[in-house]
C-alpha cells in the first residue's frame, strides 16, 4: 500500500481485514455519489479543525500551510468538475482526506488528529443545512413579498369564503392571500428555531467519548459561524448525542413538510380557481400544459405537481424519524440514511418556492422591465360568485339582532327568508321590502346595504377581518415586516 494513500484495492481501514468488500457491498455502503454535495461543509469544517490544531500546537504551522494549499487546489477541482469521485473511498470525507494526502503527504494524514468522520459528518451536515434554510427563508420572503403584491391590487376585490366549501361569507381576495402570508410567515418563525438548533458544533467529539488531545471546540464553532443568538460559540456539549441525534434534519423536515402542505392547499385553491366552474383566475401559460387528446385543456401541472410533491416531503419526514427510533448511542451507519431525505426535501421545497413566487407574483424581464406572468384575476367571476348562496345572511341576522332580537331567533327568521328567497330563487338584497317585513316587522330600508356584498365586507372590521380598512392595515404591517 502506498504509504500516501488509502489503501481502495483490499479495504483498507487497517491490517485487521483479511478480504477486500464485494462490488455489491462496496455499492451498498457507499455515499459518495450522493453526500458530495457535502463537499464545501467538508473542507470548510477541516480548515477549521486544523486552524485549532495548529493553534492549540498539535499540528506545526506548515503542516496547517500544507493542507490550506491542498484545500485550496481541492476546492478548485472541485468547482472546475476535475476531481474524481471514487466509489471505493466510500464518501464525500474519505474523498478528500484521501485526495489531500496525494497532494501535500504527511500534513494530510494528520488532519483526522482528534477527528472522526462521526463528528466530522455531523458536523457537515449541519453546516449545509444552516445554509439551505438561510436560503430557504429568502425564498419565503420572496413568495410573501409576492403575494402581498397581488394582494394590495385585489383588496376590493370580493369573492365568496367558503366553509366546507360551501359558500359561506363574502371576503376580500386580498384578506384570502393574506391568509397564505400569515402561513409562510410561521413556516420562516419555525425555520429559524430549527436555524438556531442546527446551528452547533459537534465536532470535537470524535468517534463518540470525545478526544485525548486538547481541543479547542469554542474556536471551530466560531471559525465556522456557528454560535448562539448573543454571538457566543455553539458547542453539542455531550459527544453521544453530538454525534448520534439527527432531531436537527428531523425538525427541518417538519418545517419543510407544513411548508409544503401550505403550499398545497394554496396549489388546491388555485387548481379549483382556475377550473372552468369557478373561473376566478389564470395562471401564465408557461405553468400549465396541454392535453395529447383533448385541445382545449389547459392544465394547472405545476400546482397539481407541487400538490403532489408534499406527500413526497412528508415521507421524508417519516423516513427521517423512523430512522432514528431504534438507534442505540451512539453513532451508527444507519444514519448514512439521513441524506437522501434530506437533500430531495430541500431541493423539493426550494424549487416549489422559486416556481410559486413567480407563478403568483410575475417576473420581471431585466431586458424590458415589464412583469409577465403573475396570477391574473377575475373580479367579475368572483364577485358573480359571492351573490350566489346567500353569503349575506349572516349580516341579515346581524341586522336583526341589532334591531333587539337574540340571536337564536334572528337566525330562525333569516332561515325562513333564505328559503323563501331560493324558491324564486333569487338573492336576499332582490327580495322587495314588503316580503322582508314579512319575515320580521322591525325590517327597514336600511337593510339593503347590509345585505350588499360590500356592506357586509365593511361590517367585518375587528381585528384581523375582512373588512378592507382591516385588510390595508394588514398590508401596511406586512410591508414594513417584509422590507
Ligand atoms: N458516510 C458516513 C455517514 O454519512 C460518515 C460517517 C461514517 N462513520 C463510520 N463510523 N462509519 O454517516
Amino acid at each position: 500500500m502506498a504509504s500516501n494513500q488509502l489503501d481502495t484495492k483490499s479495504q483498507g481501514w487497517s491490517a485487521l481485514f483479511s478480504e477486500p468488500m464485494s462490488e455489491l457491498v462496496q455499492r451498498y455502503t457507499a455515499s459518495v455519489f450522493f453526500d458530495q454535495r457535502l463537499w464545501r461543509a467538508d473542507i470548510a469544517g477541516s480548515l477549521a479543525h486544523a486552524g485549532m490544531l495548529a493553534q492549540q500546537g498539535i499540528l506545526s504551522a506548515d503542516d496547517l500551510a500544507a493542507i490550506q494549499r491542498g484545500m485550496a487546489q481541492i476546492q478548485a477541482d472541485i468547482e472546475a468538475g476535475r476531481f474524481e469521485w471514487k466509489l471505493e473511498l466510500e464518501d464525500v470525507h474519505l474523498n478528500i482526506e484521501a485526495r489531500l494526502t496525494q497532494l501535500v503527504g504527511d500534513a494530510g494524514k494528520r488532519l483526522h488528529t482528534g477527528r472522526s468522520r462521526n463528528d466530522q459528518v455531523a458536523t457537515d451536515v449541519r453546516l449545509w443545512l444552516r445554509d439551505e434554510i438561510d436560503q430557504i427563508v429568502n425564498l419565503l420572503t420572496e413568495l410573501q413579498r409576492a403575494l402581498l403584491s397581488v394582494a394590495e391590487q385585489n383588496v376590493e376585490v370580493i369573492l365568496p369564503g367558503f366553509t366546507h366549501l360551501q359558500v359561506a361569507q363574502p371576503v376580500s381576495f386580498a384578506h384570502h392571500l393574506l391568509a397564505y402570508i400569515e402561513m409562510f410567515a410561521r413556516d420562516v418563525e419555525r425555520l429559524q428555531d430549527v436555524r438556531r438548533r442546527t446551528n452547533r458544533l459537534p465536532l470535537g467529539s470524535a468517534a463518540l467519548a470525545g478526544t485525548t488531545y486538547p481541543l479547542n471546540r469554542e474556536h471551530v464553532a466560531m471559525a465556522l459561524g456557528m454560535v448562539d443568538e448573543h454571538g457566543q460559540p455553539a458547542v453539542c456539549q455531550n459527544s453521544l448525542d453530538a454525534v448520534s441525534d439527527r432531531d436537527f434534519a428531523i425538525e427541518f423536515t417538519a418545517a419543510a413538510s407544513l411548508c409544503m402542505v401550505h403550499i398545497s392547499r394554496l396549489s388546491e385553491e388555485l387548481i379549483l380557481w382556475m377550473s372552468q366552474n369557478f373561473g376566478f383566475i389564470r395562471i401564465a401559460d408557461r405553468f400549465t400544459t396541454g392535453s395529447s387528446i383533448m385541445p382545449q385543456k389547459k392544465n394547472p401541472d405545476v400546482p397539481e405537481l407541487a400538490r403532489g410533491k408534499t406527500g413526497r416531503v412528508v415521507g421524508h419526514l417519516m423516513g427521517l424519524i423512523t430512522l432514528m427510533k431504534g438507534q442505540p448511542l451512539a453513532y451508527n451507519k444507519d444514519n448514512q440514511e439521513d441524506k437522501e431525505p434530506l437533500f430531495d426535501t430541500v431541493d423539493t421545497l426550494r424549487d416549489t418556492l422559486r416556481i410559486f413566487s413567480e407563478m403568483i407574483g410575475g417576473e420581471v424581464d431585466p431586458a424590458t422591465g415589464q412583469k409577465s406572468g403573475g396570477l391574473q384575476v377575475n373580479p367579475s367571476a368572483m364577485q358573480a360568485a359571492a351573490q350566489k348562496g346567500y353569503a349575506t345572511a349572516t349580516d341579515l341576522a346581524d341586522y336583526l339582532v341589532k334591531k333587539g332580537l337574540p340571536f337564536r331567533d334572528a337566525h330562525e327568521i333569516v332561515a325562513h327568508a333564505v328559503k323563501a328567497a331560493s324558491s324564486h330563487p333569487c338573492d336576499l338584497s332582490e327580495l322587495p321590502l314588503s316580503v322582508l317585513q314579512g319575515f320580521h316587522p322591525s325590517i327597514g330600508e336600511d337593510v339593503y346595504p347590509v345585505l350588499s356584498l360590500r356592506g357586509s365586507l365593511e361590517a367585518r372590521n375587528t381585528l384581523g377581518g375582512t373588512a378592507p380598512s382591516q385588510v390595508q392595515a394588514q398590508i401596511q404591517r406586512h410591508h414594513q415586516r417584509l422590507k
